[in-house]
C-alpha cells in the first residue's frame, strides 16, 4: 500500500488485483503450458502467484519497475514455496523488452500485463504496445487489464483479434483485453 501510494501514477492502483480479475487474466494460458510466460508490472505478485499455481510446468519471467514491490513479489513467492521457475526482475518493461529484442530471444506465446497504460503519455503507451506485439510470436496472446477503455483502440490497431472482458466484481471494476497477434 505504501509503495503504491508513493508512486501512485506508476502503480495505477492502491490495492492488488482480486481473484475475479486474476482469473480472467490467467484463463487463456493452458494449465499444461510448458513454455515461457512474461508478466509485466507484477506489483506484489498477486497475479504471479496464481499464474505459477495454475501452470506448474511453465517458466515465468516477471518484471516490476518498483524495487520495493519486486522484493515483495520475491518474498511472497518464497513464502508460497514457489522458486526456481519464477524469476522476478526489477526493471522497466520497456528496457526488458528492448533487451529481449537486442538479444534476439525466442518469441513468446503469452505476455500478461498490469501496467497502468492509461497513466502513460500516449506515445509511450503506443511504443510499449508495439514492443509487446513484437515480442510475441504469430498467434501469441497479449493479456492486459485496465480500469478504463482508453487504450482499447491502440491495442486493436496492433492485434489481429481482440476480446474485451469486463470484470465488474474487481475493485475498482476493470476490463481485461485478450489480444491475439
Ligand atoms: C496496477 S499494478 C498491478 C500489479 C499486479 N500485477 C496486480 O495485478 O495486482 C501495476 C504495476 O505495474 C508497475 N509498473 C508501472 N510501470 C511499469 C513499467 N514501465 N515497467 C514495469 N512495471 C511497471 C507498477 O509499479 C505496479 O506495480
Amino acid at each position: 500500500m505504501c509503495a503504491a501510494l508513493v508512486k501512485i501514477r506508476q502503480t495505477g492502483a492502491i490495492v492488488p488485483s482480486q481473484r475475479f480479475l486474476i482469473t480472467r487474466m490467467i484463463a487463456p494460458v493452458p494449465e499444461t503450458y510448458k513454455g515461457r510466460i512474461l508478466e509485466l508490472g507484477a506489483g506484489n505478485g498477486a497475479l504471479t502467484l496464481q499464474l505459477a499455481a495454475r501452470c506448474p510446468e511453465a517458466q515465468i519471467l516477471a518484471c516490476e519497475i518498483n524495487p520495493v514491490l519486486a522484493r515483495k513479489t520475491r518474498d511472497n513467492l518464497d513464502r508460497a514455496g514457489i522458486n526456481g521457475r519464477v524469476k522476478v526482475i526489477s526493471d522497466s518493461a520497456e528496457h526488458l523488452l528492448s533487451e529481449m529484442r537486442r538479444r534476439d530471444l525466442e518469441k513468446l506465446e503469452y505476455v500478461l500485463s498490469g501496467i497502468p497504460l492509461g497513466n502513460l503519455p500516449g506515445e509511450r503507451t503506443q511504443a510499449l504496445i508495439d514492443a509487446i506485439s513484437q515480442a510475441l510470436r504469430p498467434g501469441g496472446m497479449y493479456i492486459q487489464f485496465q480500469y478504463s477503455l482508453i487504450d482499447r483502440k491502440r491495442i486493436r490497431s496492433r492485434f489481429r483479434l481482440l476480446r474485451t472482458v469486463p470484470v465488474l466484481l474487481n475493485f475498482p471494476p476493470a476490463v481485461v483485453y485478450h489480444a491475439q497477434r
